[in-house]
Formats: C-alpha cells, structure tokens, sequence
C-alpha cells in the first residue's frame, strides 16, 4: 500500500476520536515570560515571549539531570502527577495604531467534553499499538520559531482552523489538521477562534533523550494528524505517545476588519513577528515515576481519574492557583507599543 493510503485509512478509524482511548487534560497559565530552558538555557529576556504551562520547577535553565515531578511543588495542568512543562509562542492582535495586545486562550469544547483552563492550552497524549513513555530527561521541540515560509512546515503537523462561532463547544470540521486547516494564521473577520494545532514527532531514537537542535533524535511516523504517529522509519523505530498542543485563541474582541492594519501588515501574529510558519511547542518531560507509561498501558483516558496507573484530576481552582512570577519580569498584558522582542515591552 501506498504511503497516503495507509495515511487514508488511519484517518478513518481516527474519526471517532470520542472512542480513542487517549489522554486530553487541560492546562493553565504558569507564567508568561520571556525565557526558553531548552532552546535558550540561563537567558532571561530571550528573544521573543512564551506562555508556559505545567509544573512549577520550569526554570530559566532546567537540569535534564533534575526531575522534574520531584522539584515541582505543584502543577497547572489537571492531573497531578504531570509536571512537565509545556510552551508557545503568545500570539498578538495588532492594532490599526500599530500597538499590540495579547489574544486571549480559553479551553476547548467539542464531542469530547469541555475544558477549562485559565489563559493556558489543552494537551493530548495520543498512544498507539506499542507505545513507551518519555523517559526522565527528555526534551523536545516541534517547529521553528524562525521559518517564515509556510511550504516548509506540513499541515499535517502544525496547522490553524477558523471558528466561526464565539463558543469553544461548537465543534468545527473533523480531525485536527486536515481538511482546509491552514498552516498560516487566517487572517479573517469571520473567525472568532483561531484553534492552532501542534502535533509532536512520535517516533524516538531509543537513546537520546535530546539533541542538539531537540529534533533529530525524535521524528514523525507515517502517519498525518492525530492518530497516533503511524508506523516508524526505522532510524527512529520506538513509538512514543503522540503528544498534541491545541490552543484556542479567542479573536472574538478583535474579529472587526475596522480595527485591523491598514499598512498591509497582518492582525494576528506570534511573538516572534511571525505568521503561522513559526509556530513552534517546547516539551520537558516530568510526569512522576512510571505514571505515563502505567497511563499508557491502562488505557486512561480523557480527563478523568485513572486508578490503574494512580491518576488522579485536580479541580481547576488547584490548578489555576499553580503560578510563577516572572523571572524576566515586564509587561506582557494591555496594549504594549512594542512586541517584546529584542527590548523590554513597552506599555502604549
Ligand atoms: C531556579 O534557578 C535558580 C538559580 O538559577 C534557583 O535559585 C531557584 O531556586 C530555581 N527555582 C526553582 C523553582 O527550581
Ligand atoms: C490603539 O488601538 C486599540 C484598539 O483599537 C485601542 O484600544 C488603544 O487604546 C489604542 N491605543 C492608542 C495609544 O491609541
Ligand atoms: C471569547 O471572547 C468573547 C468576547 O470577549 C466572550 O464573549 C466569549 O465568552 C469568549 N469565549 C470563551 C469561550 O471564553
């Protein structure tokens, strides 16, 4: 069979996403800040702003050697035993007097049931057949912050989908990345979401727990869009759960051509000065012990308490009060005149 066959045929028995077993847990803001563990270590004031979820150990360097299950003291993300950290890039309305304000991030709806989160993301780990779980220690990224061409990222993986409705429950359209997903960010004043998807390799080396560039020793199976990665290459033959971030951006205050650029510069853009073509996710693993793989291994699923594999769910006012101050502080909430790119932000 060919390749977009098999492809074809994953994707239909992935359309009753409500009967995959997988994990789909919400998360809220840990701190909004402009620092990157991984891609930067040590550096406060990187090179463009983050919005980081999960547990409260994230540091502006992170140890591989640390675990992070044992130095977090709480999580932001509802299961507690998961205290990786999880982030972005923030995505920014640009107004027509050329200032800039964050856009804010709710929880997903849709036939799987409702998420909360406060000003955070929704993550799904996806098993599928023989799966194995992150070991401590492992780091990896998906995109690149710096691309600004969209033909060299595959909307298969990272990928933008209007909502027309201001209701996170409206479910629109199928599988997340298929169809007429885009991986640009629509620039559209009928959208009043933007869901962006990024869907991680799920294929592992079996020996590094990172790389130098935290891409090469993982790589995306044959598969497209959430189904769990599809068989492996054979250079990278360990499938690991399929780990997905999925971030509804609520356009709806901003969804007024009226209010948007008249100079031809685009109103919604990351924090890098980028369209949807860098749209990148950082991962750090540090869920406790064996926790993922018994979650792996006993079919958990959803948001819910999984015995099994000793999951148990925090309600959302435990983990919304999991925050951080920032360690690069500025002001990252109103209108800013400036991105917070190289400078400090400014307010307008
Ligand atoms: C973060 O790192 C600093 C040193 O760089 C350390 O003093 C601090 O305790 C660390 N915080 C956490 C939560 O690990
Ligand atoms: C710029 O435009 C935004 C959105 O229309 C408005 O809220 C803000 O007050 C304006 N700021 C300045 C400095 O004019
Ligand atoms: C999105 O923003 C609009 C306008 O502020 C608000 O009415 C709506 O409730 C928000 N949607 C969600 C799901 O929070």
């Amino acid at each position: 069979m060919q390749w977009a066959t098999l492809a074809a045929v994953a994707a239909f028995f992935a359309q009753d996403a409500a009967a995959q077993q997988m994990l789909r847990f919400p998360c809220s803001q840990l701190v909004v800040e402009r620092t990157d563990p991984l891609v930067n270590p040590g550096m406060k004031y990187t090179p463009h702003l983050h919005q980081i979820v999960g547990g409260n150990s994230f540091n502006v360097t992170m140890d591989p050697n640390d675990d992070p299950a044992k130095k977090s003291t709480c999580t932001s993300c509802s299961y507690t035993q998961d205290k990786s950290n999880y982030w972005t890039a923030v995505m920014f309305f640009k107004a027509k007097n050329g200032t800039y304000t964050r856009v804010p991030q709710v929880g997903n709806g849709g036939p799987q049931g409702k998420l909360i989160n406060k000003g955070g993301l929704d993550l799904y780990y996806i098993p599928s057949g023989k799966t194995t779980a992150f070991k401590k220690g492992f780091r990896m990224l998906a995109g690149s912050a710096s691309n600004t061409d969209p033909k060299k990222v595959s909307s298969g993986n990272i990928c933008h989908r209007c909502w027309t409705s201001p209701n996170e429950g409206t479910f629109v359209g199928a599988q997340p990345c298929s169809g007429t997903d885009t991986v640009d960010i629509p620039s559209d004043p009928k959208c009043k979401m933007i869901r962006q998807t990024i869907i991680f390799p799920a294929c592992w080396d079996g020996v590094n727990l990172d790389s130098p560039n935290h891409q090469s020793h993982v790589a995306y199976g044959q598969g497209a869009g959430a189904n769990g990665g599809g068989a492996c290459p054979s250079t990278h033959p360990v499938k690991l759960p399929q780990i997905m971030y999925e971030l509804m951006w609520n356009v709806t205050t901003f969804a007024d051509k009226n209010l948007w650029p008249t100079d031809g510069s685009k109103p919604f853009v990351y924090s890098m000065n980028i369209g949807g073509s860098a749209a990148h996710g950082d991962y750090v693993f540090g869920w406790e012990g064996d926790s993922l793989q018994k979650a792996m291994d006993n079919g958990c699923t959803l948001n819910q308490n999984c015995p099994k594999a000793g999951l148990t769910v925090q309600s959302n006012a435990q983990y919304d009060a999991c925050t951080k101050k920032q360690q690069a502080p500025e002001e990252v909430d109103g209108w800013l005149k400036e991105m917070p790119l190289g400078e400090m932000a400014i307010k307008a």
